[in-house]
């Protein structure tokens, strides 16, 4: 492709024909993600801790690349977000306390970010976006709730993978400060050749056991970063599967259903690929609580239905 054929993400979104206010949101998402970008950038010079509500370490980034948003958000003034739920917040809030509830079309639900243990080792950690359609907590599954699901890369390269139910389409930021089209409907392969198994083996179910012990035995290999984001991107771009499954101790698992797994099942299935808990499809399952928990099984088809048939005892 040429340079001035290059594609950006606004010209990207209008020519799909996404809906208007739609349009404006991931746009100024994805700007809130180039500031956040910069902000790690910064903080590789040193970071300090404390504890966030869910009691886990919480680096002071999370909590910048949440307000980051949350402020992005706020000085938007062309259309509402009804509710805005983050995995940096214990309750719902409200981004446009002063427009009309009815005239607001969109939640969001984020992790501001994803893998931030890592952020001290230079790895690549990212935020997750889902948008629903009603109420973030709407009594509908995720597969009638979500309109759209997006996700940025702190890596090597600054990307960004988008869907509006309209096909997997990757952006990067380039140095001239656009998000570029790399790559356009995106398809995971059928079958990889990765795993990425979250949690001890220690505590893992013996079902969830013998499914990895089967992906070994043929041969597949291991890439576990601990950053989901980087690691169902590494599947998407060259299949197989990740997954964090129900724990003895834990048998929902660690991961979000509404910041991390709706968001990231929405983009696989648009990628032609599955999203599990071993039972249950995850768009299939009806967000009850802001902190919702489920085991999860994502990627290439052939690898996801393996383990449906292992979770199954089959
Ligand atoms: P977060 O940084 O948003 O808390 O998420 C971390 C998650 C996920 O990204 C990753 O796959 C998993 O936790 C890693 O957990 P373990 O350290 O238990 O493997
Ligand atoms: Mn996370
Ligand atoms: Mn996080």
């Amino acid at each position: 492709m040429e340079y001035y054929e290059r594609t950006v993400l606004r010209t990207h979104l209008s020519n799909k024909n996404i809906d208007h206010d739609l349009r404006r949101l991931i746009s100024n998402l994805s700007k809130s993600a180039q500031y956040i970008a910069f902000e790690i950038k910064k903080s590789l010079r040193g970071d300090t801790e404390n504890q966030n509500t869910y009691g886990e370490i919480q680096l002071k980034l999370d909590v910048l690349a949440d307000t980051i948003i949350k402020k992005r958000l706020s000085l938007e003034t062309s259309f509402g977000v009804k509710d805005f739920a983050s995995e940096e917040q214990e309750n719902i809030i409200n981004i446009h306390p002063d427009k009309e509830e009815m005239s607001k079309k969109y939640s969001i639900a984020v992790d501001p970010l994803d893998g931030s243990s890592l952020i001290k080792s230079n790895l690549t950690i990212g935020t997750i976006f889902g948008i629903y359609s009603g109420s973030i907590i709407s009594g509908k599954p995720g597969r009638d709730n979500l309109v759209a699901a997006m996700y940025v890369m702190y890596g090597p390269e600054t990307t960004l993978v988008y869907s509006a139910g309209k096909g997997v389409h990757e952006f990067i930021f380039d140095p001239a400060g656009n998000w570029t089209l790399k790559s356009e409907n995106i398809i995971i392969p059928e079958k990889g050749k990765l795993f990425a198994p979250g949690g001890l083996r220690k505590d893992w179910t013996d079902e969830h056991k013998k499914f990895i012990n089967d992906l070994e035995e043929q041969g597949y290999k291991i890439r576990y970063s601990g950053a989901f984001v980087s690691d169902f991107n590494a599947m998407l771009k060259n299949g197989g599967i990740f997954t964090y499954p129900a724990l003895i101790n834990k048998p929902q698992g660690k991961l979000r259903l509404l910041m991390e797994l709706q968001p990231l099942a929405f983009i696989v299935e648009q990628a032609g690929g599955m999203a599990t808990n071993g039972l249950e499809n995850i768009l299939d399952i009806i967000p009850k609580k802001l902190d919702q928990r489920s085991p999860i099984y994502i990627g290439s088809k052939h690898e996801v239905q393996l383990a449906k048939k292992y979770i199954n005892g089959e």
